[in-house]
Formats: C-alpha cells, sequence, structure tokens
C-alpha cells in the first residue's frame, strides 16, 4: 500500500539556456551536498504580519470559520461590526443558490478598552458527507465554500499547533492550503494575542482562506488564557470565538470535548482546566471514554497543549501532573495517538506508557511548531530517551491519512526554506485489533470504565 503525501516537493519552469541550466545545475549540486553534509540551518523567528486597513462595511462577515458540530453538522462562526446583523447562514450544493438557512446565536465580549464585534455562531445540516457546500453569513458579503468530511475512511488530518501569526505562520498555512485534507487539528496557542485583543481579528482573518473551509478542531493553550487576577477569568476570548462542540459531546465546558468523524473517536482536552480525580474533566474523561465504540471508531486519538512526553529542554516536565492523573485512562482506554503542542519544535515517540515504551501505549507526538514569534525550541536533553524516536526543532506541519480501521500514515513536513519538506513519517498500527485490548481488561474494572 503505497500513499504520497500532498506536500512532496515543487517544480518550477525556466526559461534559461542549456549552458547556464548546467551551470545552475552544478551550483544547485554543490549547495545541495555542503546543507546535505552539514546541519539543517534552523531559521531565526519572522516578524509579525502586517494587516492593512480594510475597509468594509459594518455588515460584512469577517473571520469565517467552521467547525464540526456532532453528527452531519457543522458550526459556522463569524464577526461583524453591526451589531443588528442577523446570525443566519444560507447554504446548498449548486453556487449561488440556496435552498437552506439556519439562524443560530451570537454573542459578543468586552476586555478593558477593547469591546468585539457581534460574534455569530450557526450550525448548519443535516449536510451530505464528502460533499461541497455553498454559503453566505449574515444574508450578505461572498460566497464561501466547504467540503463535508467523509463519512468513512479514508481520511485525511491537517495538524498545526501554536500558530501565531508570523511569516512562519503564513509559510505553515500556505504548505496546508497545498494539501488535499478534510479536518484541521489545532492542540492550542492560537493566535498569540497575548491580552492584545485586536490580534484575535487580525489571527481570524489570516486564518479565513483555510479555516472557512475546512473544520477547525481546536483546544486550549496557554496564550488562550489571557487572565487577570479579580478582574478576567481566563478564556473569554478564545471561549468566544471558538466554540467548539462540547455541549453536542456531553461536556460542560468549552476547554475539553469530543467528536467523532469517519472512524475515529477525537478527545480534546485542556491542559489549563482542572484534571485532577474529582474535576468534572476527569469525571467527563472516563463516561466520554466508557462510550467509545471501537466498532464505529477503530481509531481513538486525544489532543492537548502541553506534552507528556517531551525530551526538549522547553516546558520540561509542564506535563507531569496531568499525565499522573489522566494517562492511566487512557491506556486504559487503548488510545492510538496523542498530539500535543506547547514546545516549539517537533518530536515522535515511540508507543509509549509511564515512561517508557510499551507496545500498548498511544504514539505521542508534539507538534508545537506552526511559526509562532517566539521562535524554535532547539535544546535537548541527552542523550536522547529510550520512548523518543524522532526529534527535531524547525517549523512545520503534520498530516494524518487514516486509511482503514488499522492503518494510518503520519508525516511531518519541515518548512525547510518556504518549500515543505517531509522530514519524518511512519505507518501506526491502531490498537483496536491488538491483544492490548484484551490484556487491558482488568486496568478498565479498576478504574472502574466497565461493569
Ligand atoms: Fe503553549
Amino acid at each position: 500500500m503505497t500513499f504520497l503525501p500532498c506536500s512532496s516537493g515543487v517544480f518550477r519552469r525556466t526559461n534559461l539556456p542549456p549552458m547556464e541550466i548546467q551551470l545552475v545545475l552544478t551550483v544547485i549540486f554543490v549547495v545541495v551536498s555542503a546543507t546535505v553534509a552539514a546541519d539543517y540551518v534552523r531559521p531565526l523567528p519572522r516578524k509579525a504580519l502586517q494587516f492593512p486597513w480594510d475597509l468594509k462595511p459594518a455588515s460584512y462577515p469577517q473571520q469565517v470559520h467552521i467547525s464540526l458540530a456532532g453528527d452531519k453538522h457543522m458550526r459556522v462562526t463569524w464577526i461583524t461590526d453591526d451589531d443588528s446583523s442577523p446570525s443566519i447562514v444560507e447554504y446548498g450544493t449548486i453556487p449561488g443558490r440556496y435552498d437552506n438557512l439556519a439562524e443560530g446565536e451570537s454573542n459578543s465580549y468586552s476586555y478593558l478598552l477593547y469591546s468585539s464585534g457581534k460574534i455569530h455562531h450557526t450550525v448548519i445540516g443535516p449536510l451530505e458527507d464528502n460533499t461541497v457546500y455553498f454559503y453566505r453569513c449574515g444574508g450578505e458579503g461572498p460566497e464561501f465554500q466547504l467540503k463535508t468530511p467523509p463519512a468513512q475512511l479514508p481520511i485525511t488530518f491537517a495538524v498545526a499547533g501554536d500558530l501565531g501569526q508570523t511569516g512562519w505562520t503564513k509559510s505553515t498555512l500556505d504548505h496546508i492550503g497545498q494539501c488535499k485534507y478534510d479536518v484541521h487539528l489545532l492542540p492550542g496557542d492560537l493566535s498569540y494575542a497575548d491580552y492584545i485583543q485586536h490580534r484575535w481579528d487580525t489571527f481570524g482573518k489570516l486564518v479565513e482562506p483555510l479555516a472557512s473551509t475546512r473544520p477547525w478542531m481546536v483546544t486550549q493553550g496557554n496564550h488562550e488564557k489571557e487572565s487577570i487576577p479579580l478582574i478576567k477569568d481566563g478564556f473569554e476570548s478564545y471561549n468566544a470565538r471558538w466554540k467548539m462542540p462540547f455541549e453536542e459531546s456531553g461536556s460542560s465546558s468549552n476547554l475539553y470535548y469530543s467528536f467523532e468523524v469517519a472512524g475515529a473517536h477525537f478527545i480534546m482536552l485542556g491542559s489549563y482546566a482542572d484534571y485532577d480525580k474529582y474535576s468534572d474533566q476527569y469525571r467527563w474523561l472516563k463516561m466520554d471514554l466508557s462510550k467509545v465504540d471501537r466498532k464505529r471508531t477503530p481509531w481513538l486519538i486525544v489532543l492537548f497543549h502541553v506534552p507528556w512526553y517531551n525530551s526538549n529542554k522547553a516546558h520540561q516536565g509542564e506535563g507531569s501532573d496531568m499525565m499522573e492523573v489522566m494517562e492511566p485512562l487512557l491506556y486504559a482506554a487503548n488510545v492510538d495517538l496523542v498530539l500535543a503542542g506547547h514546545v516549539h519544535a517537533y518530536e515522535r515517540s515511540k508507543r509509549v506508557h509511564n515512561g517508557r515504551s510499551d507496545p500498548c501505549g498511544a504514539v505521542h507526538i508534539t507538534i508545537g511548531d506552526g511559526g509562532n514569534r517566539e521562535g524554535l525550541a532547539s535544546r535537548y536533553i541527552n542523550p536522547q530517551p529510550e520512548w523518543s524516536a524522532f526529534r527535531e526543532a524547525s517549523f512545520g506541519h503534520g498530516e494524518l491519512k487514516i486509511v482503514n480501521s488499522t492503518h494510518a500514515f503520519w508525516s511531518w513536513h519541515r518548512n525547510d526554506d518556504d518549500e515543505p519538506v517531509k522530514s519524518d513519517d511512519i505507518w501506526i498500527t491502531s490498537l483496536v485489533n491488538s491483544g492490548c485490548v484484551e490484556q487491558k481488561r482488568h486496568e478498565l474494572r479498576n478504574l472502574h470504565m466497565i461493569p
């Protein structure tokens, strides 16, 4: 079985005569040879992007993004400066012809001197699977189009965490835009607004071309917190702008939820929500894991922000407390893959559990290298721990193609001089048909996850 990643290389036409082509090829060969011989030189952080002032009518829909909202439904989110703009979405499968209309809700928030626009959230559906829909927000403005995910495997996910809004962010998003994928997964740290609220708006504009066409499923990072003691609880802006399907998945908080798509059950956990054994998140996680039907969703994948397995010197040990409490649950439930961010580098583990490689544990991937302004975390603990399979401090993105109920292909693509270069890949086999399931029945009983 072969699968070619969509970001495999770029070729350009030239008008050079043959002699010059030979000279250029020779120079390229020498440079490439030297580059391969030496270590890859990691680039410096790039500057924040500049967003020109655009004068649009107050009712013009801005920052449009979509997310999965229960079976065959999608939530459309957008912002208007006009308070009277309706929260309606017109949609259909033919451009310019909207046979369906849905009305949603809206909210807004104030943060010190900043007042947000009107934030609209409208759920549309039921939608056909694997189908392109054309839609319009608020009864005016441009037509957008989205594609719903397939009902069954195969399905492809793009993954990028710790995005921010710099030149490297743009590079990462451009590479993802070249990729054929169904859903974007983001394990925390979106805008790097860090209390400067208009940065949420510029981030919304930056990601709109991608986030209005494919669902973005996100979880929170530390840069979303923005709390001020005695004045502001955390995550107010994040929760208002990036509403995820927590109600649809029986959660009481936007900071942790689950969703199913094709043959995969995803659990999005909150590294910055309470997670101790008496917390609502822990109770909800146990309940959600016990509802997973591996016949319907043979793949079980978890995302959160702070990695549990990290051999980078940055953020060392920060995920240990959460891991101590929650890893037994994920292990007993046979989670296949964990995706985290926070550390601005890439690392992939072997299957691990309790600090050691374990054939019945999850593969952990840290992918906090989307391109934010803080730059790369390039200092590692040496020697490389036994459980760590691959690590590299470069900006980039990941692609996960779940091919069938047992096999998935993971690849990581470095932003190498602005071209996506595949630097790591691996076939992952689901635990669903492994001996691990039977082996762990007593652990499930001990944790009261089965009778
Ligand atoms: Fe972070």
